[in-house]
């Protein structure tokens, strides 16, 4: 069977790296991984790095950039057969059945078609021949539940069109039932505790844990790592600890954090100073003392991941207080382009 992962841009070896573990990575593209299984997995829609799964339906050669061109993915979705896909779909742990079809394309470079025109290239043949009402999103309007939900992607001259495997995208969570400004995208949470490398036994901390989510994560990739997160809001310790009951959560300024010298693993957060979130407390006139109590609590062997907005201009403090960089990758999250900077002791 094949596959198609959405990732966010930068994450793609990551979701590949988890991927691995469940099927072959055939290709790594612009915030896709396109992989193969030889069965069904319900796990799959497990994953935590990624945004979305999709059953990989057909990979489209020769696209151009001339209305012309429309034809191919007409033809591609001709080809599919969308009964025995239902039935792959369902045995993925997806809904066998569906109520209408709705597509979602979106392209790199320019063309001389735009989204709409793929879409009603695709959706209007495949609702005829499932017999089932095509919902085009030119109006702007969401499609109803229950819809089979198609992507096409084009990148240079190779499109993939595929079919979503959940009833809706894998990067909403069921945990996240309290939220607050500056909540950030879980999937980009897993990949910090995958890049972070925490192991089972290891003690995290995320001293600006907000509603919890990298913490929340952490504890579904890793089993039996001791997890502690702290927030100076005492809203965002009351969101976290509605959201991941199992951890401990406290209200604590990241400056003067309750936390013996040396005890920690694995540090993970995505501190304040970004345009949502100000600092509070301690960090609000000296943002540096973070950098402090992150070197302060960690071993010797400790490591920081944090997802810093403009990260060189971090560096000297982080630097001044004894943490080393590792490595910076940047992200493409919503327009902005945080990065996710290892820091080593
Ligand atoms: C970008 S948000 C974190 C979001 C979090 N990762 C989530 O998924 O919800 C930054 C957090 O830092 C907290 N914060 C601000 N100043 C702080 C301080 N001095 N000590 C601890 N937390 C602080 C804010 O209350 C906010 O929850």
């Amino acid at each position: 069977m094949r596959f198609l992962a959405r990732t966010l841009r930068g994450l793609e070896d990551v979701a590949a790296r988890e991927i691995a573990g469940f099927g072959r990575v055939r290709r790594e593209r612009h915030r896709e991984v396109w992989f193969s299984a030889p069965e069904p997995d319900p796990r799959l829609l497990g994953l935590r790095t990624i945004d979305d799964l999709f059953l990989l339906v057909a990979a489209i050669d020769e696209v151009g950039h001339t209305k012309a061109d429309l034809v191919r993915f007409t033809t591609a979705a001709r080809a599919a057969d969308p009964v025995e896909l239902l039935r792959q779909r369902g045995r993925c742990g997806g809904a066998d059945t569906a109520t209408g079809v709705d597509v979602a394309a979106s392209f790199l470079g320019k063309r001389n078609y735009n989204r709409f025109d793929i879409e009603d290239a695709v959706g209007i043949e495949l609702s005829r021949a499932l017999g089932l009402p095509y919902h085009s999103r030119r109006g702007g309007a969401a499609p109803p539940e229950g819809t089979l939900s198609f992507r096409v992607t084009v990148e240079g001259t190779r499109a993939a069109l595929a079919l979503r495997i959940g009833d809706r995208p894998l990067h909403r969570r069921d945990y996240k039932q309290e939220s607050t400004r500056g909540t950030l995208h879980p999937p980009l949470a897993a990949a910090m505790a995958v890049l972070a490398g925490v192991r089972p036994g290891d003690t995290v901390l995320d001293p600006c844990c907000g509603t919890g989510t990298i913490l929340i994560e952490t504890a579904a990739l890793v089993s039996e790592a001791r997890l502690l997160g702290s927030d100076h809001d005492p809203r965002a310790v009351a969101a976290a600890t509605a959201n991941g009951p199992a951890t401990t959560w406290l209200r604590a300024d990241a400056g003067r954090l309750p936390v013996a010298t040396g005890r920690v693993d694995r540090v993970v957060s995505n501190p304040p100073w970004d345009r949502q979130v100000p600092a509070q407390g301690t960090l609000s006139a000296q943002p540096e003392r973070l950098y402090r109590e992150v070197r302060r609590v960690l071993s010797d062997t400790g490591q920081a991941v944090l997802l810093l907005h403009e990260a060189e201009d971090q560096f000297t403090a982080a630097k001044a207080a004894g943490l080393r960089v590792r490595d910076v990758r940047q992200v493409s999250l919503f327009g902005a382009h945080p990065s996710v900077v290892t820091f080593t002791v």
